[in-house]
């Protein structure tokens, strides 16, 4: 195990057929701004130090390219590294530069699910972070479906480092720092992505979020309301392309001394779906679209 090594969540790679919409949805009804452009590729920001939390790249079809996580150092780079090379890891590549506008150092692999993640060491960093209302400051996480959510978790937890918070009959939430989770596994039909969620800086500022979003013609498609594990208030809405992405707020933060919770610490009255017992269920349509986006088959190497 190498608790400690990974320090967060930084950014998802997502794969898109059409960037230009998918470059306009991001920006400027989403909220990100881009920093860098090319003919292939957007780059985006939040509020936060964060070079980008978002890199768009130009596909033949929508695919998840990779989801990529911080390590302390390069000494933790490599560290990892030659853990996951030791564990089942599908495919991996060296450690080396990254050949990316936000630089590093880093490596990518495919974990037992075929899910490619990359660990990134020593990247750029703006000296300018603040929260700005209503504007996305940092990803807060990334739900992914499992066919085998014991199994992952195990990769996750034994190999990677991150620590078990809490369970639900259908998810496991999982933290690499203090975030309640940074990862969530849910029991879906493969390694698809349920959705990506961007921290908002507080509530008002999701709830402005939002209402930007319904502006611009993109229904709630489950919330307002508040989650059980990890107390974070929520809005979901579905992306081009469908990418089913979230707001939230409020994430609870945690120290050595939280308790993992179990299934039957979340029971609510029947046909409870949030926290306050406000919001209606998961549209349909979102139901759907979370278990459709699947991993690129191969491998994106930070080494480009
Ligand atoms: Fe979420």
């Amino acid at each position: 195990m190498v608790q400690g090594k990974l320090t967060g969540l930084r950014s998802v790679e997502l794969g898109v057929a059409d960037l230009s919409a998918s470059t306009r949805f991001y920006t400027e009804i989403w909220g990100l701004t881009p920093v860098v452009r090319t003919e292939k590729s957007v780059f985006l920001r939040g509020s936060a130090a964060y070079h980008h939390i978002v890199a768009l790249h130009r596909r033949s079809k929508a695919e998840l390219l990779s989801v990529t996580f911080n390590a302390r150092s390069r000494g933790d780079v490599d560290a990892l590294h030659a853990v996951v090379q030791r564990a089942e890891a599908a495919a991996i590549e060296a450690p080396g530069l990254v050949n990316e506008p936000s630089g590093g150092y880093g490596f990518a692999f495919q974990d037992p699910e075929g899910r490619i993640l990359r660990v990134v060491a020593g990247d750029e960093r703006y000296a300018d972070a603040a929260p700005v209302s209503d504007r996305p400051h940092q990803l807060a996480h990334v739900v992914l479906n499992s066919e085998d959510v014991p199994k992952s978790r195990d990769f996750f937890v034994d190999v990677l480092g991150f620590r078990l918070t809490d369970q639900t009959q259908s998810m496991n939430f999982i933290t690499c720092n203090d975030h309640h989770h940074n990862i969530a596994l849910a029991r879906g039909s493969g390694p698809t992505l349920n959705h990506v969620a961007f921290e908002m800086r507080d509530l008002e500022s999701l709830m402005r979020g939002a209402g930007r979003l319904r502006d611009h013609g993109y229904a709630i498609e489950w919330g307002v309301g508040r989650h059980g594990p990890g107390d974070n208030v929520f809005a979901y809405f579905i992306a081009p392309e469908d990418y089913v992405v979230e707001y939230t707020a409020e994430v609870l933060r945690i120290d050595a001394s939280y308790r993992t919770g179990k299934p039957e610490d979340w029971r609510w009255p029947p046909g409870r779906v949030d926290h306050w017992g406000i919001s209606d269920p998961p549209s349909e349509r979102m139901k759907v679209t979370q278990q459709k986006i699947r991993f690129a088959e191969t491998l994106m190497p930070v080494g480009g």
